[in-house]
């Protein structure tokens, strides 16, 4: 048996614990307030630009992304067409605020995907990662949104991420934890 909750509270816990249902699967959904506050101020590492989303250069976001989330749980490994299909695909996403992120020597060093009112996805390769890249991907993605007038940023993270913690520097709060609980019938 699945049972899922777009709102886990601590009594929802309690409540499915008592009825021997275990927690499999929990992420955060944060929100960053573009109407009420100015994205933080980010530089990004020296000599690193930015370019933004297009068919040409898909595969190079494809490669980027497959570097860094394949030490993630739960990884799909995934063909690069089928991830360009699942990124570009949707209606809501957005190319302009979708961002490769390239180093002075040529490598890609990390990018974002974004959708409208989402941060879809954000990962730098290993080695470029705790020099602010993140950071200022995420920040330079909310100036994006915000100057077309979007109220909020959202995004999902999973609770063993430490990149959560990542967000609430940059001032992304808490909206809520969707989780899925099973319990298996003998
Ligand atoms: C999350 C991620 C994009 C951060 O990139 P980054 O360039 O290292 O980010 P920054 O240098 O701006 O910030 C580093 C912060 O990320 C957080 N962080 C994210 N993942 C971390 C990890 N595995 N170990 C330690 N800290 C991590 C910490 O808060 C860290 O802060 P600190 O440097 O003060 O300890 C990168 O770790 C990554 O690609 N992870 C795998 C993909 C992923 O999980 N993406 C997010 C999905 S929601």
């Amino acid at each position: 048996m699945t049972v899922e909750t777009e709102a886990l509270t601590a009594a929802t816990e309690r409540l499915f614990a008592s009825r021997g249902l275990r927690q499999v699967f929990a992420e955060d959904v944060m929100r960053f307030d573009l109407a009420g506050a100015e994205p933080p101020d980010v530089a990004l590492p020296p000599g690193v630009r930015l370019g933004e989303w297009g068919s040409d250069i898909a595969g190079r976001f494809f490669a980027v992304y497959d570097a860094s989330f394949r030490d993630r749980p739960g990884f799909p490994g995934w063909p690069a067409e089928r991830w360009v299909a699942w990124t570009a695909g949707d209606d809501e996403f957005r190319p302009q605020w979708s961002l490769l992120a390239t180093g002075v020597d040529g490598d890609d060093a990390g990018f974002i995907t974004c959708a409208q009112g989402w941060i879809v996805q954000v990962g730098v390769v290993p080695a470029w990662r705790g020099r602010g890249l993140g950071a200022a991907l995420v920040a330079e993605a909310l100036r994006r949104m915000r100057a077309t007038g979007a109220a909020d940023a959202l995004l999902d993270v999973n609770v063993n991420n430490p990149a959560g913690q990542l967000y609430t520097r940059l001032g992304f709060t808490l909206l809520g934890r969707r989780a899925r609980f099973q319990r298996t019938v003998s």
